[in-house]
């Protein structure tokens, strides 16, 4: 049982391990803290919403109902206004970058505020998920090129799962560790120190229903998973929720992997580099584990885009070499199309 902290007292101790000015990204950390509290209250009702809100759209607070996800943009985007730390976001739910005009702030945050929105109606996890990056530009306008920097610019990175319980689990670079809200104090608490990601996992998770459409070497990659091998402990377990945040959550404490390759009707894969794959990558190998597009480490890929999108595969180790391995001599076309260097 690790020693009682919240997740404010966290921060503190370890600003000193950063390099640049210190308080303010705990304050930006904390910001973002204090907006998942809010999003988890919400999440947590969200049944309740459909039922307050039949009638007329409006809730009991008088406001008009929102979708979840437009919710959780707008409590994050007002947290980080308010805290005057962070100069530009990039959104999921923003066609284009939110300037927030604070003078001297130094900071680029990106989200996906709420991850696995189609879990809402069914009452499964959720998630948001976030990356943190220092602007390049100094002061003035914010540029493009503050905003697409490649994954191994973040300075920091973190998800929020609302899951059986709510938890929030960010590194700074120096190691990854999860703290779970306690409703009864409203805190989030240390709960998970140093969290380390098993080289060799037993679970692999991927939407099998693309399954025609994928490259040869993740066809081959699944079957591997599938056969029988009592030495390496295969079969291996197939766990899949349809939400990322979710889905890695319960790979990197268990140990697996998890895929969203490219298919024939999405050649770039689905999921989002700048507030998807590069804030996860870097979770995840801070754990120990690693996050490839099949050919190239994940925080390498130079964005040219804001809702660019890539594949990924993503979590223990030795699993994502081996699917690098398998894509590399991908001898049997599927599909036609080149994508990042990917023959299919
Ligand atoms: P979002 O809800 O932010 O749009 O993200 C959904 C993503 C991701 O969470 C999940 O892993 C993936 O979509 C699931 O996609 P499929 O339904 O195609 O499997
Ligand atoms: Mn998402
Ligand atoms: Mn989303």
């Amino acid at each position: 049982m690790p020693e009682f902290k919240t997740l404010g007292q966290f921060i503190i101790e370890k600003q000193a391990d950063f390099p640049f000015a210190k308080g303010e990204l705990s304050r930006l950390l904390r910001d973002i803290g204090i907006a998942a509290k809010i999003v988890s209250r919400e999440v947590n009702k969200a049944g309740l919403m459909d039922i307050l809100g039949h009638s007329g759209a409006v809730n009991i607070q008088g406001e008009s109902q929102q979708k979840l996800d437009v919710f959780a943009n707008a409590q994050f985007i007002s947290a980080l206004r308010s805290g005057e730390e962070c100069c530009a976001i990039a959104s999921e739910e923003e066609e284009d970058v939110v300037g927030l005009g604070g003078s001297g702030a130094q900071y680029i945050v990106a989200i996906d505020p709420l991850d696995g929105s189609s879990n809402i109606d069914v009452n499964a996890p959720l998630g948001t998920i976030f990356s943190i990056y220092r602007r390049l530009s100094g002061d003035g306008s914010i540029t493009m090129e503050d905003i697409l920097q490649p994954g191994e610019a973040q300075v920091a990175a973190g998800y929020i799962i609302y899951g059986s319980s709510t938890m929030l689990v960010y590194t700074t670079g120096k190691g990854v560790n999860g703290f779970t809200l306690d409703p009864s104090i409203g805190e989030f608490c240390l709960s998970h120190p140093d969290i380390r990601t098993p080289a060799e996992g037993r679970i692999y998770s991927i939407n099998e229903g693309n399954y025609i459409h994928f490259a040869g070497g993740v066809k081959r990659y699944i079957k591997f998973c599938q056969e029988k091998d009592e030495r390496t402990y295969r079969p291996f377990d197939s766990r899949y929720i349809g939400s990322m945040v979710a889905d890695l959550h319960r790979n990197l404490l268990k140990g697996g992997i998890f895929m969203y390759p490219a298919t024939a009707s999405s050649p770039k894969g689905k999921l989002r580099l700048l507030y998807e794959c590069n804030p996860m990558a870097f979770i995840v190998e801070q754990a120990g584990g690693m996050a490839s597009d099949g050919l190239t480490r994940i925080m390498e890929l130079q964005l040219s885009e804001l809702h660019q999108r890539s594949p990924i595969f993503i979590g223990s180790a030795q699993m994502v070499r081996q699917v690098e391995k398998l894509l590399a001599g991908n001898e049997v076309p599927t599909f036609e199309g080149v994508e990042n260097g990917l023959k299919f």
